[in-house]
């Protein structure tokens, strides 16, 4: 299968029901969604706190589409397995939590998940030039990790560098934080291809009121592919 370059829209659970997460997930995927983004955090590497592997496990039971793990976690390789037996598709780890990102990006492809690298906004893009590739995935975070609903942080020009130094290798462009109709659209025309979003989508809607998640979807995908 070719290497699929669409727009995808990657709803973080973050913004979710906490009560519950499984009609959530149900939800999202029913109104659109291409991947589901689960944000884990330790207390340490960022200052807040979410899943480990069981609730990840739980989450699982009802993707259908792509569950897309964001790991902000340091250190990541003792827990690269334990994401694996949960059920993770896309594992990704951050270029800051570690010495070692080369690696762990081996490790996550040998525990049979594509491997996927962030990049917080004080990091420079070379970071990761010489691991694209041992590279699935880079994510290009416009805010600082922790927190949903945080404000957008151009990264424009990072975002174009990175299209650039990628050239035609199979590597998807993810852009994480501050999406909406009017940011998607400044990032997809830098060559980004999936867009997550927590707060723009579940904004205005719950499990009883889903059309309003389709709705936000479709306004950020749409807003999106207009500037390709
Ligand atoms: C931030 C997380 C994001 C977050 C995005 O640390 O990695 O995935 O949930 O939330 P919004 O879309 O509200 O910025
Ligand atoms: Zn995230």
């Amino acid at each position: 299968m070719s290497f699929d370059r669409s727009i995808k829209i990657a709803p973080s659970i973050l913004s979710a029901d906490f009560a519950d997460f499984g009609r959530e997930i149900q939800a999202i995927e029913a109104q659109g969604a291409d991947w589901v983004h689960v944000d884990v955090m330790d207390g340490h590497f960022v200052p807040n706190l979410t899943f480990g592997p069981p609730a990840v496990a739980a989450f699982r039971k009802h993707v259908k589409t792509v569950m897309d793990v964001h790991l902000m976690i340091s250190p990541v390789d003792a827990y690269i397995d334990a994401y694996a037996q949960a059920g993770a598709d896309v594992l990704t780890a951050h270029v800051e939590a570690g010495p070692h990102i080369h690696r762990t990006m081996q490790a996550i492809r040998a525990a049979g998940m594509k491997a996927g690298v962030a990049v917080n906004p004080g990091t420079p893009i070379e970071a990761i030039e010489h691991i694209l590739d041992i590279t699935d995935l880079v994510c290009i975070m416009t805010v600082n990790p922790g927190f949903g609903g945080q404000k957008y942080i151009d990264m424009t020009a990072k975002v174009r560098k990175l299209r650039a130094l990628i050239g035609d290798r199979p590597v998807h462009i993810e852009i994480d934080g501050g999406m909406d109709p009017t940011t998607a659209p400044l990032m997809a025309a830098a060559g980004a291809d999936v867009f997550v979003a927590g707060s723009a989508v579940f904004k205005g809607g719950s499990v009883s009121t889903p059309e309003v998640y389709g709705k936000n979807i479709a306004a950020i995908r749409a807003a999106a592919q207009a500037a390709l």
